[in-house]
């Protein structure tokens, strides 16, 4: 799924950082977690990854592609009496092309991509022009093979078929052939009026980017503890009291704009996909509301995105402060992205950080801030004429992220991170 404020492009500057202080591979919580690429690649390193994000889309792609290690068996499903064709073909796919592990799978998403029954829903009805309330987020077409493969995974859900892991990794294949053909600028706060040429792509279900524990490590040890990865759907604020280790990633948003509200649309996907009574599905889409067929989201409105109120500078800041103390002693250092043109300043962050290494911790202003240049996203929207500030010195499509280091004080008991009790 493409995520507004994913961290791929600055992946390298991350890994940079850490191999600088000195960091050897352990656990990382990544709290604010989005597209999982930061967890994806730090559990490919070798380390454990701790992932969470409130979002529903995010979390269950989080499940596939950090807390799975590859992909899924799928036996009891492809032990169905319905699904007998689709384990000839498992067996056909073996002897032809080899590889095990990868066929059912492969084979399960085909089936559901073209096969799983039509069954007009409620992506057609809320997000098709055939809807009453005519949005245009999906192609008619595209919308029912949605509705078809979600009705599909409910009913092996239902039966017991699938287990939490390979329900969300046909989940998340189900998300992302969505958003391959949405017909959207950049988030799913608009839907655009006419069909985007995304539109017109095929209709075709992948399997997730798995990531195999280790894969760009070499001792035995580091595989071990990648697989130990987990994927959560928490407050930020809250786990971060919970669990521990030696890096704490933070990329909260920096803006006004609410997650929530942008990417609703794979929320709701993810969501009614555990929906398996009809009344309650049929309850929770008389609840979508409004221009977009947004959920209600109170639960996942962010304190970051927040900035005014609060008891000291904004919402936000207090949120930031009550996550780091909650975090302090219990994770050995803190990296922390956040984009110059954020809600908080520098000297806001520089003073939070510096809280954060008291008694005995480490901090410098000046050398613990990077600056990492990268061209500004724009939706369609902001080229339509919406403003934003540029900061002084900089072209109009230069902005910079901010990638902040502070050490913490000692922790008494970082390693044993993995008891989770949440
Ligand atoms: C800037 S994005 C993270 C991008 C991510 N690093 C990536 O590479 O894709 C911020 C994320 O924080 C999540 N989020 C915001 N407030 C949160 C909270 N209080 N608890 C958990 N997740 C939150 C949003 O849903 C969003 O996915």
């Amino acid at each position: 799924m493409r995520l507004l404020g994913n961290k791929t492009k600055i992946l390298p500057n991350i890994e940079r950082l850490l191999a600088a202080r000195g960091q050897r591979p352990g656990t990382l919580i990544d709290l604010f977690a989005g597209s999982s690429s930061v967890g994806r690649r730090f559990k490919a390193k070798g380390w454990r990854v701790f992932s969470n994000d409130h979002l529903p889309a995010a979390h269950v792609m989080a499940i596939a592609t950090v807390e799975c290690d590859g992909p899924p068996a799928l036996q009891r499903l492809l032990a169905a009496r319905s699904m007998r064709p689709v384990a000839a073909q498992v067996r056909r796919r073996v002897d032809d092309v080899g590889d095990p592990d990868a066929a059912p799978l492969a084979c399960v998403l085909e089936w559901l991509a073209d096969s799983a029954p039509d069954e007009p829903g409620l992506v057609t009805r809320q997000y098709s022009p055939e809807g009453r309330a005519g949005r245009r987020y999906f192609r008619p077409e595209h919308a029912r093979r949605i509705d078809a493969a979600l009705a599909a995974i409910r009913r092996f859900r239902a039966e017991g078929r699938l287990d939490r892991r390979e329900h969300a990794v046909l989940v998340a294949s189900v998300i992302d052939a969505a958003d391959r053909v949405a017909n959207i600028a950049g988030t799913y706060g608009a839907y655009l009026k006419h069909w985007h040429g995304n539109t017109d792509a095929a209709w075709q279900l992948r399997p997730p980017a798995f990531t195999a524990p280790g894969a760009d490590a070499r001792s035995a040890a580091a595989r071990r503890r990648a697989s130990g990865s987990r994927a959560f759907r928490r407050d930020a604020n809250r786990l971060a009291r919970r669990l521990r280790g030696e890096v704490l990633y933070l990329d909260p948003p920096y803006n006004h704009r609410q997650y929530a509200a942008n990417y609703h649309v794979p929320s709701v996907l993810a969501e009614t996909s555990e929906l398996l009574d009809p009344e309650r599905l049929a309850a929770y889409e008389a609840r979508l509301y409004g221009k977009t067929g947004l959920r209600p989201y109170d639960g996942e409105r962010s304190a970051y995105c927040a900035a005014r109120g609060g008891k000291w500078k904004s919402r936000c800041y207090d949120a930031f402060a009550d996550l780091l103390e909650g975090a302090r002693g219990r994770v050995g250092a803190v990296v922390v992205s956040y984009n110059e043109e954020g809600i908080l300043g520098r000297d806001e962050l520089a003073h939070l950080l510096a809280r954060f290494a008291r008694d005995g911790g480490e901090f410098d202003a000046d050398r613990d801030f990077t600056e990492v240049g990268y061209r500004r996203f724009r939706s369609d929207a902001d080229h339509a004429g919406r403003r934003y500030q540029v900061v002084d010195g900089r072209a109009r499509d230069e902005v910079a992220e901010w990638l902040i280091w502070s050490k913490g004080k000692r922790a008494r008991r970082i390693r044993g991170g993995a008891r989770a009790a949440v």
